[in-house]
């Protein structure tokens, strides 16, 4: 249910530009190999996912010096601790000495405001430089046997990091369309009111190109067509086709994404008429976060691949603080409305990486109603046909 900077772009003509017949409205998806093989998901590994920015968390998840949260991007581990200036530092959740594990827990507080190996009791302070190691005194040595910084960048709130020191991209170059389509949206001050997170068994790709199509939502998800016409049409965007014409924003009399369709939460200050009226406004940050502002709350989804067939969701739903500190608020309704469709989306998810491990020579193929996967589809050639894989592969 994106904006795509091609949404208006009618299919038949990508087509025609890419095979050089007019009048098609099908052509080739990607083949079930993308979705399945360990070497192409090594692949990606190396050339998406240890080169863009990936969301790995908010800012204010990490309150005090000393607290720490460890998370699993694939093949590695990431250690993201507060210092003592209140910056959040990225590292490998691997001591110098050896390579054990740092920190063991997913969260934590370092009350010693050092960073010890459980192994050997090597300590790093908490900007990552190695301050003790009993029982030996390495000189010089010590200064080089820090921990390994990897870099990171915040954006409205949110952290991203990116496993490539030397990468000369942006945050931003991943969005969709780009910053300013939340320009209006007080994201940098909202607080996470509710978090889940769960695995799917899809492939990564699978759970994008599900989000990036509404062919399926009238099978799929009753209650969201409901309240947005254009998807009844099976309608990601406001493309016209054969004479149906839909606005991409909620029907005549619903106001945000709940469970009664109305606002839970005051109307964020400074929306314009038409964001308020769409009832819904969608950012794409690839490769791994989209956000769906509403007049009254953010919800954002981040995915991290851990398997070729296997993908961790996590989904966020952000409010205004001094709103969700009322003890009569509450935002159930904005929950469980779209922890429905999440449920519902990682399930055709799951059927379709299921499909593709029955028939696995399978090559599929996209309509023109999912236009938008096509352009996610390009963005995929694009990374994996990066020039300089050799240099990223370890
Ligand atoms: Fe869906």
């Amino acid at each position: 249910m994106p904006t795509s900077s091609n949404d208006t772009k009618r299919l038949s003509e990508l087509a025609a530009s890419k095979t050089g017949q007019s009048g098609d409205h099908t052509f080739p998806s990607l083949t079930a190999n993308h979705y399945l093989s360990a070497d192409i998901f090594q692949s990606e590994l190396a050339r998406i996912w240890r080169t863009q920015w990936v969301y790995v968390g908010r800012s204010d998840e990490l309150k005090s010096p000393g607290d720490f949260k460890v998370l699993r991007i694939a093949d590695r581990e990431v250690l993201l601790v507060l210092d003592a200036s209140h910056q959040v530092g990225a590292f490998y959740n691997a001591c110098s000495h050896r390579g054990s594990t740092l920190c063991e827990a997913s969260f934590g507080q370092l009350k010693s405001g050092r960073i010890v190996c459980p192994y050997h009791q090597w300590s790093y302070n908490l900007s990552g430089e190695l301050i003790a190691t009993p029982r030996i005194n390495l000189g010089d040595q010590t200064a080089q046997l820090g921990l390994d910084r990897i870099s990171l960048t915040q954006w409205a709130g949110n952290l991203y990091l990116n496993f490539d020191e030397g990468s000369n991209l942006s945050v931003l170059d991943g969005m969709i369309p780009s910053a300013e389509t939340l320009n209006n949206w007080p994201l940098a001050t909202l607080t996470v009111g509710h978090r889940v997170q769960f695995e799917v068994k899809c492939n990564w790709k699978i759970f994008w190109e599900n989000y990036l199509e509404c062919y399926h939502c009238p099978a799929i998800h009753p209650e969201l067509c409901r309240i947005v016409p254009l998807y009844q049409g099976g309608m990601a965007t406001d493309y016209l086709k054969s004479g149906f014409k839909g606005e991409d924003r909620v029907a005549i009399g619903i106001e945000s994404w709940t469970e009664t369709g109305q606002t839970i939460a005051p109307t964020f200050e400074g929306l314009s008429a038409e964001e308020v009226e769409a009832g819904h406004t969608f950012l794409e940050i690839y490769p791994n976060q989209y956000i769906v502002a509403h007049p009254d709350y953010v919800r954002q989804v981040s995915i991290l691949p851990t398997a070729p067939g296997r993908t961790l969701v996590t989904a966020e739903w952000l409010f205004d603080p001094k709103v969700l500190q009322k003890p009569s608020f509450d935002p159930a309704p904005a929950i469980e409305f779209c922890e429905r469709l999440l449920h519902q989306d990682a399930k055709v998810s799951e059927l379709n990486q299921r499909g593709l491990t029955a028939k696995p020579h399978h090559h599929g193929l996209l309509i023109d109603l999912e236009s938008d996967v096509w352009d996610f589809h390009e963005h995929y050639r694009a990374w994996m046909s990066d020039p300089n894989e050799d240099n990223r592969t370890t």
